[in-house]
């Protein structure tokens, strides 16, 4: 089925599965996909080398200047690079998930981030998932989802990714990550995590990905009257 030129945001916890989700959906549906997590975790890995972040979170002011020398994009499609690096495998470290969250509330950092989204998804049919896209980054995205599932299983996800990552994860810290980001996120004063009032709710606790894609195309095509449309449009 051919959908729709929309905008679909995604957001969520941590580690409910949406970069996976959006990834899939941009592959089904021929969208293109951002990650806009992907962006504050670079944000995160270029203040530690920097030296900007100290190891109890307190952050430099001087961050807000160096950000105008930092070059982050994404090439080609998903991989993140910093200038001529691929930081895709530093940026998904226990090191950078750990101070991320202190980074991404910083409004300067939020400002920086959410200009070079709108960016990238100038051209649109975007999927782009994150924490704030359906209620500050694209408020007016067509199809908004909010994602949930239970901490443990969240926190299981995460262990078995960092495990397949070569890293050797414990997993009642792994859950304590997880639940502190989600509280800093839900907390913060600029862009908190919250559910926006028109998004539709996916809790995948007890859901295979065929089922979540299912889900939301059965969404699309009710929500643009494609209810009856043939397979291909
Ligand atoms: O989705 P993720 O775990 O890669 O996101 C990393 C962090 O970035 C997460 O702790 C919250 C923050 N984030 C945000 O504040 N706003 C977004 N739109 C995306 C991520």
């Amino acid at each position: 089925m051919r959908f729709p030129d929309i905008t679909i945001a995604i957001d969520g916890y941590s580690s409910t599965g949406k970069s996976t989700f959006a990834r899939l959906i941009a592959e089904h549906f021929d969208f293109l996909y951002l990650d806009s997590g992907a962006m504050y975790r670079g944000v995160t890995l270029f203040a530690q080398e920097q030296g900007l972040i100290a190891p109890d979170n307190t952050i430099d002011p001087a961050l807000e200047k160096a950000l105008a020398g930092l070059d982050l994009h994404f090439a080609p499609g998903t991989v993140l690079y910093m200038g001529e690096r691929n930081i895709e495998k530093q940026i998904r470290s226990m090191e950078v998930s750990s101070q991320v969250s202190p980074i991404a509330a910083v409004p300067y950092v939020r400002h920086y981030v959410d200009e070079r989204l709108h960016a990238f998804a100038a051209a649109g049919r975007v999927v782009m998932d994150g924490r704030d896209i359906g209620t500050t980054v694209f408020p007016d995205a067509e199809i908004k989802i909010f994602m949930t599932a239970r901490p443990e299983v969240r926190a299981q996800r995460r262990f078995d990714e960092l495990v397949s990552k070569g890293e050797s994860p414990v997993f009642e810290e792994v859950l304590r990550n997880l639940q502190e980001r989600d509280y800093i996120d839900s907390h913060r004063e600029t862009s908190p995590l919250r559910r926006a009032e028109d998004s539709f709710e996916l809790n995948n606790s007890e859901m295979s990905l065929t089922e979540e894609i299912a889900w939301v195309e059965g969404l699309i095509r009710g929500k643009f009257g494609l209810l009856n449309a043939p397979e291909e449009v």
